[in-house]
């Protein structure tokens, strides 16, 4: 059978773990060419040798080194189709606004939303070559409603990102370019689990938002970012597509 992506070129950040590592498989189980993108070579190495793609060790937050990567991905493989700007960092002195300090809030931007500029500037030229790409900024649930146990930076980082991706949407909509952004609710990936394992409570305080009990699966947000990679989403641009189980949608949830 053909794949809905075959031929293409994906690039994705963060594909050493989580969302990114499920987004790098799932691409690639529908034909693509995948280039798997970490600052951590741990993980999305061994993902890369997997799946027959290539590994790139890059720091999405350094600007040289992004040019790098899509200059050098555009050179070695002709091409970039698809971009997932989904690295990210959710780091604890990230809390509430009262006691979150400057350098924290400065870290946690600049991963995860000077590099979202970074990489959509850096691609977006190739795109541009080409007629035709699409780019999915990985934003979150946060962008979109306020949380009591706050991380003031990470929600401010992810409002950003869903600000610059509209923008970017609409400015290249006709020459082929679609640009969308992911609102994922919380995903169980191992670090998650590990923190609710030993924290029951804290997850119980959470999960009762959730209209269906439950987080996600890392493969249901990855099916999400190939509709959005893929021509079926050829309609789609500027969007927030949210996949949360129902949570941005929910006043009172079932028992
Ligand atoms: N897990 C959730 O519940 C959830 C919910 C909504 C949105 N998100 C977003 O989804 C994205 C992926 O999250 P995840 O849960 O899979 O995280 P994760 O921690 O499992 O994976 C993130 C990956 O990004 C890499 N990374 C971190 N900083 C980097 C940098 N400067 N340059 C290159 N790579 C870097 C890490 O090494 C890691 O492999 C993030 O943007 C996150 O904010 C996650």
């Amino acid at each position: 059978m053909e794949g809905r992506l075959d031929g293409r070129v994906a690039v994705v950040t963060g594909a050493g773990s989580g969302i990114g590592l499920a987004s790098a498989r799932r691409l690639a189980s529908e034909g693509a060419r995948v280039v798997c993108v970490d600052v951590n070579p741990r993980g999305g190495k061994e993902l890369a040798d997997e799946l027959g793609g290539e590994f790139v060790a890059c720091d999405v937050a350094d600007e040289a080194q992004v040019r790098d990567l899509f200059d050098g991905v555009a050179e070695r493989h002709g091409r970039i189709d698809i971009a997932v700007n989904n690295a990210g960092i959710s780091p604890p002195d990230d809390d509430s606004i009262l006691v979150t300090g400057l350098e924290a809030w400065e870290r946690v931007l600049r991963v995860n939303t000077t590099s979202v500029y970074l990489c959509c500037k850096y691609v977006i030229p190739h795109m541009r070559r080409q007629g035709r790409g699409s780019i999915i900024n990985t934003a979150s649930f946060v962008a979109l409603m306020g949380a009591a146990t706050s991380q003031i930076a990470y929600t401010a980082s992810k409002g950003g990102v869903l600000a610059m991706t509209r923008e970017l949407g609409v400015q290249f909509a006709r020459e082929g370019i679609r640009v969308n952004a992911l609102c994922p609710g919380p995903v169980a990936t191992p670090l998650l689990l590990e923190l609710f394992a030993k924290d029951p409570e804290r997850a119980a305080r959470r999960l009762v938002h959730v209209p269906m009990g439950r987080f996600a699966e890392p493969g249901e947000i990855a099916a999400a970012v190939a509709f959005l990679a893929s021509d079926d989403a050829s309609f789609m641009t500027a969007a927030e597509f949210v996949v949360d189980g129902g949570i941005t949608g929910a006043y009172v949830t079932p028992r």
